[in-house]
């Protein structure tokens, strides 16, 4: 009960009425179409399932699709204006595809089963990950990340990204895209407000924490 408590409290903080009411509508997509898109170019960078064997890429399976409808909507470059999510690789990816065809591709991933990121776990990081991830850090003001991705990392759908599983070095490289400002599509700025206090070593810690969770 207190967490839910304080969830409620962070995103009536952080969150305006209006984006919360734009956000909570459901993705509507054909699974199917969306299916055979991801078989496609997607395919070769994230597998056809969207469990990514590379970790630099990130894993989409069993993301919530309304984050990723949001992701591919922020890569797309407007009329020179560079993407709210500044990522050369997949905004190329991005500019043939419709909203109706991300649509697909969002309900296609959010079905799919996450499979936990394989790699050699350092298991000397595990303590200080799950010290951030849970309690933040009090000295620096940092929050919990569990108060918004939730204590097991599934997320808490619309707005917070399901983190469980992930590869570390992906969540890793997100962190410091958010420190750079070359990812700006977080509402408020809330992440980049958020890395700007974490030690190097608590970035580190915290995303090998997270791909150890289920
Ligand atoms: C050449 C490799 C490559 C291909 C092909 C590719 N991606 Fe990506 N994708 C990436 C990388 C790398 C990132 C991380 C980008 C960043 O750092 O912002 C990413 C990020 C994403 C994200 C954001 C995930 C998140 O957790 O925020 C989505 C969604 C996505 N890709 C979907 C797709 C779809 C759909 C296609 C096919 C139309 C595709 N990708 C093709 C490499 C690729
Ligand atoms: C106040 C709420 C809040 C807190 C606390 C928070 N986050 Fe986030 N986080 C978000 C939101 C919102 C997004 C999605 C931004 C977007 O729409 O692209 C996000 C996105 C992310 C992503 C990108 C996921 C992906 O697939 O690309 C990572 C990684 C992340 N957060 C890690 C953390 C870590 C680590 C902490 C704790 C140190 C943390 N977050 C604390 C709200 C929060």
């Amino acid at each position: 009960m207190k967490v839910i408590k304080n969830i409620v409290i962070v995103t009536a903080l952080i969150f305006s009425n209006q984006t919360l009411a734009d956000a909570t509508k459901t993705v509507q997509g054909n699974v199917e179409k969306g299916k055979e898109l991801a078989s496609g170019v997607c395919a070769g960078c994230h597998n056809p399932d969207g469990n990514s064997v590379i970790p630099t890429n990130p894993t989409l399976a069993g993301q919530h699709a309304e984050y990723l409808l949001k992701q591919l909507k922020d890569f797309k470059v407007e009329e020179e204006t560079p993407a709210k999510r500044d990522n050369p690789i997949m905004s190329s990816m991005v500019a043939p595809l419709s909203v109706d065809d991300m649509k697909d591709l969002a309900v296609f991933y959010a079905q799919q089963k996450t499979q936990p990121a394989n790699h050699d776990v350092d298991e000397s990081q595990l303590e200080l990950g799950k010290r951030v991830y849970n309690g933040g850090n009090l000295e620096n003001s940092v929050p919990a990340c569990s108060s918004c991705h939730s204590p097991n990392g599934a997320g808490i759908p619309p707005l917070f990204p399901k983190l469980a599983g992930q590869h570390a070095d992906y969540t890793l490289s997100q962190l410091e895209t958010f420190r750079q400002g070359t990812r700006a599509n977080d509402i408020n700025n809330t992440m980049q407000m958020i890395v700007l206090r974490l030690s190097a070593q608590e970035k580190k810690a915290v995303a090998e924490y997270i791909s150890t969770l289920k």
